[in-house]
């Protein structure tokens, strides 16, 4: 990519000032500090961060996406968001939470415009992301709701700068190694489908701890509904990062750190296998790295009979994280997991643009579904 960390953080200094000495993790909880809290209403607020969210939002998210169950269930497509343009940049690989997001928009009647990571944007010529999340700000039309960004890029402090720059929301699809809001927001959603209930389960999530950023944000979206407990399981050099324990403790949350699956699988309400995000490490890091083993069949037997198996995805064919007959399962809950991604992401595009269908009388609702 022509694009280079250099060029990032030169810009990050032009928009903040000095960031001397200043690790990453230090500047994003920097921005982190200036992002508004959602507070009951999501409608033209950036989401970028787990830490936005209340419990409360969270049941707000929760009763707007039983609502877009209907619409997929039922018409598949209406015309709530007909007058929005979602504009998608991904700098980064992606399949599912391009593809839900966009499906999501198509769902909703909203237009979609915007780039993958091979689309050939000018970024090739030298030009800065934050020109290209500019430029597209431009095409987003000239009300605040008339539209919004969805941005993934591999450097962690992109989004926060996006934000700042944009005048419409922007909502965080992945900032490198630092989190993946909509993706905890759809996990925990998927979590109370399968569960009814999250306060007091044990979920036990197994893989990347490190870099793995859908875990930094699902976990503290499970400590504000009142998870039980959770277990991080992987090896030393894969544990969890200092500043998401520190999050996860200023949560009250209760968890444990571990490198044995086998001494506590057992008491998984959900297990959540993660991938070894292979690109986020040097070459000489992976040759030291243990070998994080695959959940396989004998270990299941150990799993309680109806342990909820969850995903992010990919799982990287090269190196696989369930053994093939795991797929089979019928406690192996990812496609279920996928498809809520379409859904959450079909209430977090209505709440964000201000059009929730929580918030419609009964017969408004009617109207827009076509009954
Ligand atoms: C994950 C991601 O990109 O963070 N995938 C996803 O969004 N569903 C997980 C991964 O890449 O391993």
């Amino acid at each position: 990519m022509a694009y280079n960390g250099v060029a990032l953080a030169e810009s990050a200094v032009l928009l903040d000032g000095p960031s001397a000495g200043l690790t990453v993790a230090d500047e994003a909880a920097m921005y982190e500090a200036g992002l508004p809290a959602i507070d009951g209403d999501f409608a033209g607020k950036d989401l970028l961060v787990a830490g936005q969210l209340s419990d409360t939002d969270l049941e707000l998210f929760f009763a707007e996406a039983d609502l877009m169950g209907q619409v997929d269930d039922g018409p598949g497509r209406i015309r709530l968001l007909e007058d929005k343009i979602i504009a998608r940049q991904f700098f980064e690989a992606s399949t599912r939470t391009d593809q839900s997001f966009q499906a999501a928009a198509v769902a909703l009647g909203a237009g979609v415009i915007g780039f993958g990571p091979n689309d050939g944007t000018s970024q090739k010529k030298g030009e800065t992301p934050q020109d290209t999340v500019m430029t597209m700000d431009q095409y987003l039309g000239r009300q605040a709701l008339s539209g919004l960004h969805v941005i993934r890029h591999p450097e962690r402090l992109l989004v926060y700068q996006a934000a700042e720059l944009a005048s419409h929301p922007v909502l965080n699809a992945g900032n490198g190694d630092g989190e993946h809001v909509t993706q905890g927001m759809l996990d925990v959603y998927t979590m109370r489908q399968k569960l009814g209930e999250i306060a007091g389960k044990t979920v036990v999530f197994y893989g990347d701890m490190l870099k793995g950023r859908t875990v930094h944000s699902t976990s503290q979206l499970l400590a504000k509904l009142g998870v039980g407990k959770m277990y991080f399981v992987a090896p030393d050099l894969l544990q969890m990062p200092e500043d998401m324990l520190a999050k996860l403790d200023g949560l009250g949350a209760k968890y444990e750190l571990t490198d044995d699956i086998e001494s506590v699988i057992s008491e998984a309400d959900v297990l959540y296998r993660t991938r070894l995000q292979l690109e986020r490490f040097t070459d000489e890091a992976l040759e030291a790295m243990p070998p994080m083993g695959m959940v396989t069949p004998e270990l299941l037997r150990r799993a309680r009979n109806d342990v909820v198996i969850m995903h992010p995805f990919p799982e990287d064919s090269r190196n696989p994280d369930f053994d093939p007959a795991v797929r089979l399962d019928e406690r192996f809950a990812v496609w279920e997991q996928t498809r809520m991604g379409k859904i959450a992401r079909m209430a977090i595009l209505a709440l964000t643009l201000g059009r929730p269908m929580s918030g419609m009388t009964q017969p408004e609702r009617q109207r827009i579904m076509g009954v």
